[in-house]
Parts: C-alpha cells; sequence; structure tokens
C-alpha cells in the first residue's frame, strides 16, 4: 500500500522489571484495515497495544498518527489522537443504561448545565441503529445486557466520540456464536465506515476471518505479519508456537 499508515510504531520496547515484555516491535495499520495480535498469553500484545492506548509509556521507539510521530504519555492523549481502545475486561457501568454509558465522563447537558437524558438518549439510539439495528434495550441497566450488547455499547461510545483507530482487545472471548457473529459484523461495518482496527484474539480461524493482515508475537518480539490471503491457518500456527514465519524462512 502506497497510501501513509493511519498508524506506524517502530522499534517499540518496553520492560519490566528484567522483562522485555514488547521487544523492539514494529508494526503499521492503514484506514479501513483490520490488523489482527495473535500469540500465546504472555506474548506482549496487550502491553503493545497499552502503549498506543496511553496506559503504559514506551522505553523507546516511535509512533506515527498520519506520518506525524506523536507522544502518547495518557490514554488522553490517545483520545486526542482519536485511539479509542476497548479492553479485555470491559468498563462499563453497570448500574447505568446504554445512553448513560455512551456519554459517561462525557455527558451531554441542558443550558442549565444538568445532564440532558433525553437527547443522550436520541444520540444513543442513532448511533446504535447504524451499528446494530436490532439493538432495543435502551432503558434497562447495562447489567441486563448480553455480552454481544454490551459491545454494541462499548463500540458505539468510541464511534460517537469519532475514533479512527480501533483497539479492540479480545473483544469476543466472553461471547456466544451468535454473540460474536454481532461483533464480527460490528467490526465489517466500523471497516466500512474507514476505521483502522487493532484486534487481539486467541481464536485463529476467526482472525483470519476477521483480519487483512495477522500479526504474530512470541516473548515480546514480533514473529511477522502477513495478509491472511498469502498464509495458511497452520502457517499462523506454527508462526505462533515455533515462533518461526515459515512464510518468510526455510524450515
Ligand atoms: N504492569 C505490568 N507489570 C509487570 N509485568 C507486566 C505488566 N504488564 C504486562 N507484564 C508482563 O509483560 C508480558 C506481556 O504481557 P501481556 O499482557 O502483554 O501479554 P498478552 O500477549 O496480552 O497475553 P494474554 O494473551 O494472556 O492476554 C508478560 O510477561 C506479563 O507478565
Ligand atoms: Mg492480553
Amino acid at each position: 500500500m502506497t497510501t501513509t499508515p493511519l498508524v506506524e510504531m517502530r522499534d517499540i520496547s518496553i520492560a519490566f522489571g528484567g522483562i522485555k515484555a514488547v521487544d523492539h516491535v514494529s508494526l503499521d495499520l492503514h484506514a479501513g484495515e483490520v490488523v489482527g495480535l495473535l500469540g500465546h498469553n504472555g506474548a506482549g500484545k496487550s502491553t503493545l497495544i497499552k502503549i498506543l492506548s496511553g496506559a503504559y509509556k514506551k522505553d523507546s521507539g516511535t509512533i506515527r498518527v498520519d506520518g506525524k510521530e506523536v507522544e502518547i504519555d495518557s490514554p488522553r492523549d490517545a483520545r486526542d489522537l482519536n485511539i479509542e481502545t476497548i479492553y479485555q475486561t470491559l468498563a462499563l457501568a453497570d448500574n447505568l443504561d446504554a445512553a448513560s454509558n455512551l456519554f459517561l465522563g462525557r455527558e451531554l447537558t441542558n443550558g442549565l448545565g444538568f445532564v440532558d437524558d433525553a437527547k443522550q438518549e436520541a444520540e444513543c439510539r442513532k448511533v446504535l441503529a447504524r451499528l446494530n439495528p436490532n439493538f432495543k434495550k435502551f432503558n434497562v441497566p447495562v447489567s441486563a445486557l448480553s455480552g454481544g450488547q454490551r459491545q454494541s455499547v462499548a463500540i458505539a461510545r468510541a464511534v460517537y466520540f469519532n475514533a479512527r483507530i480501533l483497539i479492540m482487545d479480545e473483544p469476543t472471548a466472553a461471547l456466544g456464536v451468535h454473540e460474536t457473529k454481532m461483533v464480527a459484523d460490528l467490526i465489517d461495518e466500523l471497516k466500512a465506515q474507514g476505521l483502522g482496527i487493532f484486534l487481539i484474539s486467541h481464536d485463529t480461524r476467526e482472525m483470519m476471518e476477521l483480519c487483512d493482515r495477522v500479526s504474530v508475537m512470541k516473548n515480546g518480539k514480533m514473529v511477522g505479519t502477513e495478509r491472511v490471503e498469502d498464509v495458511t491457518e497452520d502457517d499462523i500456527l506454527s508462526m505462533i508456537i515455533l515462533g518461526k514465519n515459515p512464510v518468510r524462512e526455510a524450515a
């Protein structure tokens, strides 16, 4: 691809104590692209994306957004760059409804400075109608929603606040088949809208279906990044297990 990537992470490293959690890793993401991160537990996937989301500060390396070098020192910095994250453990306030969660910490207020519930609900209905037309549960606490419906609310929040770069850390890990399909449809829709998405999952087959490219990490290092049409599921599995890229190196 010749266009400037939405995100370029170059030579990123971070260590915790003696452990090199991410060790000289480089990765790009283009608009309208889904890039998957695969690898064993502790490979460094979440740590890498937490550097992009401002949760951790890298020890070294550079990050560019739209070709321009940026410093991401906090989640606030990431948000200002339209980078939104949906974490492994979904952070929704259980006792609040969908609209209140959508605007949590960024409430819409009326002229008197009070939260404008009617306006929030109207906006919430608008954005969810676009993302998940089947969503009906607007007036119940999100604790009463299914896992997939909760994901819809979390994704709606990112989309409403103009995410251009969406990070999803195991969004389907706790979901059933039907719910996973719903999130997969959401991802396709966001991709069509031109967002760039980093997706982390342990489900290799699901990743082959959802992603344009997949990257495999092992022990903090990048094993390789390949377009899904260039590799088989077995290639990916051997990258995960052996830490070698059969597409690039002779076995
Ligand atoms: N805050 C932290 N303090 C110390 N060590 C950490 C911290 N965060 C991550 N690590 C270590 O960094 C390494 C990479 O962890 P990370 O969470 O990125 O793995 P992962 O690939 O996301 O794994 P999983 O698939 O289990 O989610 C692990 O050895 C982990 O113990
Ligand atoms: Mg993780």
